[in-house]
């Protein structure tokens, strides 16, 4: 969908992958028995008006419920980004993606895109089908942080916040603000179409996986998360690395207690993995708050990132 070109307009390119946003319920009373990811992507901007001097772009990249997103999904989207933030007349990117995997797709694009421009992710709580809808606002907003002036790096916006893509988190399971930034706090809000920015743009990735750009397919090493708990034991570590009919385990990421302390069981067995060559990170389960090393750590630790966005960390660090 492009309106008419004139020299001064940028374009914002909306990419779509699915979710709830795209998502059809039998009856608009129904906000959780819906199939996500039905609409396209053009249609999502059908009630949608541009900012002024900007024409909105649609490209539909995947149509999926975001709980199974794949990495092939990602290397893909990765890649259309980078196509389009090429582009001279390219203010920003819009990318439409569920809330169940959203900040694990914000934080590997964070990764390796070299974002000078803006990439932003939205999304809805509610299918688009719902008596009162939240994707459509949501993409607005979107749209209007994608085609702010010096905006750069990949983020997230909904309900009306603006969330960095090392820092978001889906933190509830059904209110239209799902999303918090922890201690870091957003980097700001979307008020009638205007950003009031409250910290920095978050700043592009330093390291770039090539590969994810130049290979027709990449060969995604397999990183697996266990969490500790209490009663935990070595048998998982043991399951994951003896698992036949998938590729061998590179790298483990121990979801720890508090301040990365893991159940010494699960600790003997991932020490022994270690050992062995399988890449071991720590990181914590805590909502808040940042691993602080301390001397005789057994494994290195993974600061403040969650376990699922360490695992993207690891599995990026075995790729480059
Ligand atoms: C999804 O993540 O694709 C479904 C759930 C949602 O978008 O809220």
């Amino acid at each position: 969908m492009v309106n008419s070109l004139s020299p001064e307009v940028r374009r914002v390119v909306v990419l779509g992958t699915g979710g709830t946003i795209a998502g059809k319920a039998a009856s608009s009373g129904d906000n959780i028995g819906y199939t996500a990811g039905q609409v396209g992507v053009a249609d999502l901007l059908g009630g949608i008006d541009a900012p002024t001097g900007v024409a909105l772009v649609a490209e539909q990249v995947a149509q999926l419920d975001s709980k199974d997103m794949s990495f092939d999904t990602w290397q893909k989207l990765a890649q259309r980004c980078a196509h389009w933030l090429a582009q001279a007349d390219v203010a920003g990117i819009v990318i439409t993606h569920g809330t169940d995997t959203l900040e694990e797709t914000t934080f590997f694009l964070h990764s390796v895109l070299s974002a000078t421009k803006p990439v932003v992710l939205t999304c809805a709580m509610r299918p688009a089908t719902a008596l009162a809808p939240d994707g459509p606002q949501n993409v607005r907003d979107a749209i209007s942080v994608a085609s702010t002036p010096g905006a750069r790096g990949v983020m997230a916006v909904c309900a009306g916040t603006i969330h960095g893509g090392l820092d978001i988190q889906k933190t509830h399971t059904y209110r239209l603000d799902a999303f918090a930034s922890g201690d870091a706090g957003p980097l700001g809000y979307v008020e009638e179409g205007e950003v009031r920015l409250v910290r920095a743009w978050p700043e592009a990735a330093a390291s770039q996986v090539s590969k994810i750009f130049d290979a027709a397919a990449v060969q995604w090493p397999r990183v697996e998360i266990v969490m500790s708990h209490a009663g935990a034991s070595g048998a998982v570590v043991e399951a994951l690395v003896q698992a036949k009919g998938v590729d061998p385990l590179r790298g483990l990421v121990l979801a720890a207690t508090g301040n990365g302390t893991v159940h010494h069981a699960l600790e003997e067995a991932a020490l022994k993995a270690q050992a062995d060559g399988i890449a071991i990170v720590r990181a914590t389960r805590c909502v808040n708050g940042r691993i602080l090393p301390k001397a005789g750590d057994q494994f290195r630790d993974a600061g403040a990132l969650t376990p699922v966005k360490a695992r993207i960390a690891l599995m990026l660090e075995l790729l480059g």
